[in-house]
């Protein structure tokens, strides 16, 4: 007899009541008392684990069942819980072990914490916690490519390769197909030597190709893996990270801010329905009251401000901040914290920042001062969302490559685009796993990922 997923027993429980079913999964509770045992099992499929009921005059191995982890092919009755009449559970005739596990098993019953768990990538996946996050990203995930899907986007596929810095921070992982020698006098000796014989690196943002397919399919997003070798060992950076980058022509800065409002209340919107029982669990367990935080996001208008503004109140406040604040700084999580905590306990876009702060490829401002770019900022998190519009004038691009002391070679495609047929257009980038921290009271990016990375941390 084929097994059934405990998922299907749980959510069409009325066909089963009454019939023989065969379930698989792994124990992770179990209750031994003088004539019955009680495990429960999960097979992955759900949060819920199934009760099993094991009469010990009619199941002979209870012992062997009993361990937490081992893995059961459980034959029996499903039956109306006798302590829940919403709830099933099965009534073993037989529990075949598939896997044995000892003792030793590091994952004891005792509530383990988030660092330690850390330290077990491999098994930490079996807890609720990360059952839990993981269903919650997959969830997430669709609920981004539906939004997309739905408004007739084009889901494009961006090089994981590249030869160009998007971000212009220089945090690029270096791709090559040579090992360490010393046949090479010069650092251009071994680049041409090297497998595309120039400098290659991973993706820090898919953006630049995505405007180009933007620039023919109007409407695009990509979603794929983004690596940063950044130096920051916080709570909030990974060195690899997921990102989700829609580009559209013919949106101004505008625009895309509404676009990205909607399409974050839309996603929100999914997971609370897609989702309750995962977000039930880390409202339990990880952050107060996130039911309400995350149905207040759908149901409230976004907060904006501008950059200039946000620099004065954070200079009125009378909070002594580690960082000095002053016109052209950039913003610190403490001051991020400040104004989504604080000041505005809601999702704000801060806009037009100053242009030395940030990329080349932003719109400059009539003023000459600041770019069209915005970050929208979440309370307990900081900047999910980098925003911007795209400058479309040919020769202040240019100056813009200029200026940073950039190599206008490497940007020849990007700059043609501007040449030819250039159009107003605007896009932004999500990252998944601090989207996940905000959906899910998690403070530490290093458990929303099945083996994140970070400085000096590769499992
Ligand atoms: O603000 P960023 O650097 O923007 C870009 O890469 C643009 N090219 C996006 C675009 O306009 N298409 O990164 C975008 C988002 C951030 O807001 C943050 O959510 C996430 O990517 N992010 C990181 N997430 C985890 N770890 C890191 N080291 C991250 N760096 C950025
Ligand atoms: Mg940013």
């Amino acid at each position: 007899m084929k097994h059934i997923d405990i998922f299907d027993l749980i959510a069409r429980k009325s066909e089963f009541v009454g019939k023989s079913v065969v379930v698989c999964g792994w124990v992770r509770t179990s209750r031994d008392s003088k004539t019955v045992a009680f495990l429960e099992v999960n097979d992955g499929t759900t949060l819920k684990h199934l009760q099993i009921v094991l009469d010990k005059a009619v199941i002979k191995n209870v012992d062997k069942v009993l361990p937490l982890c081992t893995a059961v092919r459980v034959s029996g009755k499903c039956v109306v819980a006798a302590n829940n009449p919403e709830s099933v559970e099965v009534n073993a005739e037989s529990v075949v072990v598939l896997g044995e596990c000892p003792p030793e098993y590091p994952i004891q019953k005792k509530p383990h914490s988030l660092e330690y768990l850390r330290g077990l990538p491999h098994l930490r996946v079996r807890t609720n916690t990360f059952n839990a996050m993981f269903r919650l990203r997959s969830k997430l995930s669709e609920a981004i490519h539906r939004y997309f899907l739905d408004r007739h986007y084009t889901y494009v596929h961006t090089p994981i390769i590249t030869g160009s810095d998007c971000e212009g921070a220089g945090e690029i992982f270096r791709v090559s197909s040579l090992g360490y020698s010393n046949k090479y006098k010069t650092e251009k000796e071994y680049n041409d030597a090297d497998f595309f014989g120039k400098t290659a690196g991973l993706t820090v943002s898919a953006q630049l190709e995505g405007e180009v397919a933007a620039m023919a399919l109007g409407k695009i997003y990509t979603f794929g893996p983004t690596f940063r070798a950044e130096n920051s060992n916080t709570a909030r950076h990974a060195a690899e990270f997921w990102q989700i980058e829609p580009e559209v022509a013919f949106a101004e800065i505008d625009d895309i801010i509404e676009i990205a409002t909607e399409m974050i209340k839309s996603i929100i919107g999914t997971v609370l329905k897609e989702c309750k029982e995962e977000i039930a669990f880390f409202e339990k367990f990880y952050e107060k009251d996130l039911t309400k935080k995350l149905q207040a996001v759908v149901d409230s208008e976004f907060a904006r401000v501008d950059y200039s503004d946000a620099i004065n109140i954070l200079k009125k406040s009378k909070k002594q901040f580690v960082y000095p604040v002053e016109w052209g700084c950039d913003l610190q999580t403490e001051h991020e914290r400040y104004l989504t905590d604080e000041v505005y306990k809601k999702p704000v876009f801060v806009v037009n920042y100053p242009k030395k702060l940030k990329s080349f490829y932003m719109k400059q401002n009539a003023d000459g001062k600041t770019v069209a770019a915005t970050d929208l900022l979440v309370p307990g998190v900081g900047e999910i969302i980098g925003c911007s519009e795209r400058e479309a004038d040919y020769h202040k691009l240019l100056q813009a490559i200029k200026d940073r002391g950039m190599k206008q070679q490497d940007y020849e495609n990007y700059l043609d685009l501007r040449r030819f047929g250039s159009v107003p257009h605007s896009g932004f980038g999500l990252g998944l796993e601090r989207m996940l921290m905000y959906l899910t009271g998690i403070g530490n990016i290093r458990d929303t990922a099945l083996y994140p990375r970070a400085k000096g941390e590769l499992r």
